[in-house]
């Protein structure tokens, strides 16, 4: 699978597991990894974004209810403050909401007034099992996109494919191979000649930090370009496809994912190019149809605009300030693509056009 690296797994101290992270604020210049023992500790790690990524922050949060039912010594009605908590720590992703909603209605039996430690241990048994679907999902994904792949080289007649991809939702994003780096994962397995195009993603770089350090770790060609390059690009033949993951997607298949990816539609669009979105189930939000008016957007610290991290000639990590000390800055996490500028949705179900009935039909009527 990914190599020698995991987003996030459980150690085991004799008395109970507990979760450790890759801090993810720290690549590329610095492996470094965190325990997370308390529910705050889980807040702040989604919040500052130690972890980051939609599936692996709802990874998290549901280990996180795990965390929070050892706390409250196996009170349900003090877990639901707890998990209010984790499910407000951001606000586009919907994968966290959706593993705190999934993981609190399991549990709504599991209260033993004989034992305490009943609800965590039912709460460790069902996070357990919401990731292993989560991982089966993302191994899908890698055969159904890797599939596309093919296609799209059989077509074109060509050996060697150009996929541009924006920010990070490889296996640092989403366990277990990610979403849009899973089909190219697997392109590698299958001897695909692949080359990728990562999109730096300002202002936090998860591309050029996270996605080219991905990439690297799999001796996976790959070439970082400035956020307004791809156009450019794709304008001259050097884009066979543009793979991306998503934060939220309607029920009409509006897709929000980084900040960025909407104008890389445009051009993918404009240019004929192939763009798909690579999604697991618990990406979908029912409830919101219309995703540019619906889905709220993460307006973070206007500061991470303004600074930039590096590492000096020292090797030590530098953040600099990179515009005049009293200009404004604004910092939207994420945009919405509409649906109509998406070529397909790469799912554990197979490729899904981004349409509300074919959506329906795909998704809806069965318990995701
Ligand atoms: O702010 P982040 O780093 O958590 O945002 C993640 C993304 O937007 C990724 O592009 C990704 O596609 C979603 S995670 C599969």
């Amino acid at each position: 699978m990914q190599g020698k690296y995991k987003a996030l797994w459980l150690n085991d101290d004799d008395f109970y597991e507990y979760l450790e992270v890759i801090d993810q604020t720290k690549l590329p210049f610095e492996y470094d990894t965190k325990i997370l023992t308390t529910t705050d500790e889980v807040v702040r790690a989604i919040k500052n974004m130690t972890v980051r990524g939609a599936g692996v922050i709802g990874s998290v949060a549901a280990f996180g209810i795990y965390i929070a039912a050892i706390e409250v010594e196996g009170d349900y009605e003090k877990l639901k403050e707890k998990a209010n908590l984790i499910r407000e720590s951001r606000p586009t992703a919907v994968n966290l909401m959706w593993a705190v909603d999934k993981m609190m209605e399991l549990l709504k039996d599991s209260e033993d007034p004989e034992d305490s430690d009943a609800l965590a241990e039912a709460a460790l048994e069902f996070a357990i099992q919401l990731n292993d679907e989560e991982a089966l999902e993302s191994q899908k994904i890698a055969q159904y996109g890797c599939d596309i792949i093919e296609e799209i080289l059989k077509k074109k007649n060509k050996t060697k494919i150009n996929i541009l991809t924006h920010c990070n939702a490889g296996w640092l994003a989403v366990i277990d191979e990610g979403t849009a780096l899973a089909p190219i994962y697997e392109a590698k397995r299958r001897g695909i000649d692949v080359h990728v195009w990562v999109d730096e993603t300002r202002p936090r770089n998860q591309g050029a930090s996270l996605t080219a350090w991905e990439l690297a770790q799999s001796e996976i060609e790959h070439t970082i370009i400035a956020d307004n390059t791809g156009g450019h690009l794709m304008q001259h033949g050097e884009v066979d496809m543009v793979i991306v993951g998503a934060d939220r997607v309607s029920a009409s298949g509006d897709v929000a994912n980084k900040i960025g990816t909407y104008l890389k539609a445009l051009a993918a669009y404009d240019n004929n190019i192939p763009f798909y979105v690579a999604i697991p189930a618990s990406t979908f939000d029912f409830s919101i149809k219309d995703g540019v008016k619906e889905i709220p957007i993460e307006l973070r610290s206007p500061d991470e605009v303004r600074y930039m991290k590096g590492v000096d000639d020292e090797g030590i990590v530098r953040e600099v300030l990179i515009t005049p000390k009293d200009s404004p800055a604004i910092n939207y996490g994420f945009d919405v693509t509409p649906a109509r500028l998406i070529t397909g949705l790469i799912t554990n179900k197979g490729v899904c056009e981004a349409d509300f009935d074919k959506i329906q039909e795909k998704f809806k009527r069965e318990n995701i």
